[in-house]
């Protein structure tokens, strides 16, 4: 199985589904580690209660962004994981660190991108006046929201839609989407050459009398 690290700032939610994925043997990967920015970060205490190791890496503690995102890396090196999977982290990275993760970096960010990249989605799409939203999982380059998409799923925008009803129904689509969008990246049915996201074609079954 492929190591990850997750990323992430807040609540967690979406690395609890990929932990959640993660216990069914067959699935391709497995969660090696939690990284946060935020100590208080509720993710980190997930992550503890599933005996995962969850790192905090106050960004508030260094001098500036440069020096956090130096820190950040070098926990990486000793975790060497094969795939690294932001989920809700909320800090813009170098070029540095992103060309150093190429093609196994991911991230998930809810909306249908390339629209509405950056934050408050919910109320820009409501804004907008559309009829549809949704999430993306895509590989993470230098440009934040831009690398290619790997996988999305949409939802409908129904009448009276508030910001938190449209994120409450979204972040359900969000958790299967991870886990789906992880599973082919770490079993290689995903993955990016050049600037653009490759996917093969799932094995065919082969069944009784094939
Ligand atoms: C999720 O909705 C994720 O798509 C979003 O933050 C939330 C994290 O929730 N990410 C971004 O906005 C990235 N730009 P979670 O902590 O419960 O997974």
């Amino acid at each position: 199985r492929k190591r990850v690290a997750v990323l992430l700032s807040g609540r967690g939610s979406n690395m609890a589904a990929l932990l959640d994925a993660a216990k069914d043997p067959a699935y391709p990967a497995e969660i090696a580690a939690v990284l946060s920015n935020r100590p208080d970060a509720g993710g980190l205490d997930t992550a503890r209660a599933a005996g995962i190791e969850a790192v905090a890496i106050d960004h508030k503690l260094f001098a500036s962004r440069a020096a956090h995102e130096a820190a950040v890396a070098a926990e990486l090196t000793r975790i060497a994981p094969d795939i690294v999977c932001l989920a809700g982290y909320m800090r813009l990275l170098s070029q540095d660190f992103t060309d150093r993760f190429r093609g196994r970096m991911i991230n998930i960010h809810p909306s249908l991108l390339p629209l509405f990249p950056g934050l408050h989605t919910h109320e820009r799409v409501l804004a907008a006046g559309m009829r549809v939203h949704g999430c993306t999982v895509h590989f993470v380059t230098e440009v934040m929201d831009e690398g290619p998409i790997i996988a999305q799923a949409a939802i409908a925008v129904l009448p009276g839609d508030t910001p938190d009803a449209l994120a409450a129904r979204l972040i359900r689509a969000e958790h299967r989407l991870y886990a789906e969008a992880l599973r082919l990246v770490a079993s290689g049915r995903a993955r990016m050459s050049g600037d653009r996201a490759v996917l093969s074609a799932p094995e065919t079954q082969s069944g009784p009398g094939d």
